[in-house]
């Protein structure tokens, strides 16, 4: 199957997890925006969404979808995102499309989060095959780019691109990352970071994977 596809089945098997009537995170990528054309289709299901990004916000509304302030929202059910890397242990690197602050916003708050990929995302040590991204204040960039490199990666300025906060994405290629927890928590700590795109303190609940055989399902 090509990749479109795979990524076109888990966007259509995730609609059967959705509650009815509730309200639903949106998460930012090429498999939530195929989740999002589908949606449309049976969008009276749902009371509206809160979105995760400034184009996935666009999207929703070209599809004539409620996106509602996350601020007047009090209870957010469930989350559904893409990923771009995820390991056995459902810990992943996202933030490929430089959502990741309001997409690590949403996975906290929301009961649940599904995570929609397609067979190419899994692997078995975070770090190796997708860079991790870092969003972060300006004024910090070089400080940053040391630290992470006194921590065995090589960060790249990633050019051209600001984020829907004003902030700018240092991508940390060649980390290992054995211990995602611990690694979450190192990068946390330095000033300057916004967010990274390591999600291992908060995971998913479910994976549904497109594969060549049909969805997969990990809970
Ligand atoms: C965006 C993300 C996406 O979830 C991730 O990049 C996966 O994208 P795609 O569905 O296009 O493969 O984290 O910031």
């Amino acid at each position: 199957m090509k990749l479109k596809n795979l990524k076109t089945i888990v966007a259509q098997a995730v609609i059967d997890y959705i509650p009815s009537g509730s309200i639903l995170g949106i998460g930012t990528g090429t498999t939530v925006l195929k989740f999002i054309k589908i949606l449309s289709n049976v969008k009276n299901l749902i009371n509206g969404t809160v979105s995760s990004s400034k184009i996935s916000t666009l999207y929703l509304k070209k599809y004539g979808m409620k996106v509602f302030d996350l601020n007047n929202i009090n209870h957010l059910p469930l989350y559904i995102d893409g990923a771009d890397a995820i390991n056995n242990n459902m810990e992943m690197i996202k933030g490929g499309g430089g959502a990741l602050t309001g997409e690590k916003i949403l996975a906290n708050i929301a009961d649940k989060f599904i995570c929609i990929i397609d067979q190419t995302k899994i692997v078995e040590i975070l770090g190796t095959s997708f860079p991790l991204p870092v969003e972060v204040i300006p004024m910090a960039k070089s400080y940053l780019m040391r630290e992470f490199i006194k921590l065995g990666g090589v960060p790249k300025y990633r050019k051209n691109i600001i984020t829907d906060n004003g902030n700018i994405i240092i991508d940390i290629y060649n980390l290992k990352i054995l211990d995602p927890i611990k690694m979450e928590n190192v990068i946390n700590s330095f000033p300057g970071v916004v967010t990274v795109g390591l999600f291992a303190l908060r995971k998913a609940d479910i994976i549904l994977i497109g594969t060549n055989q049909g969805v997969k399902i990990i809970k």
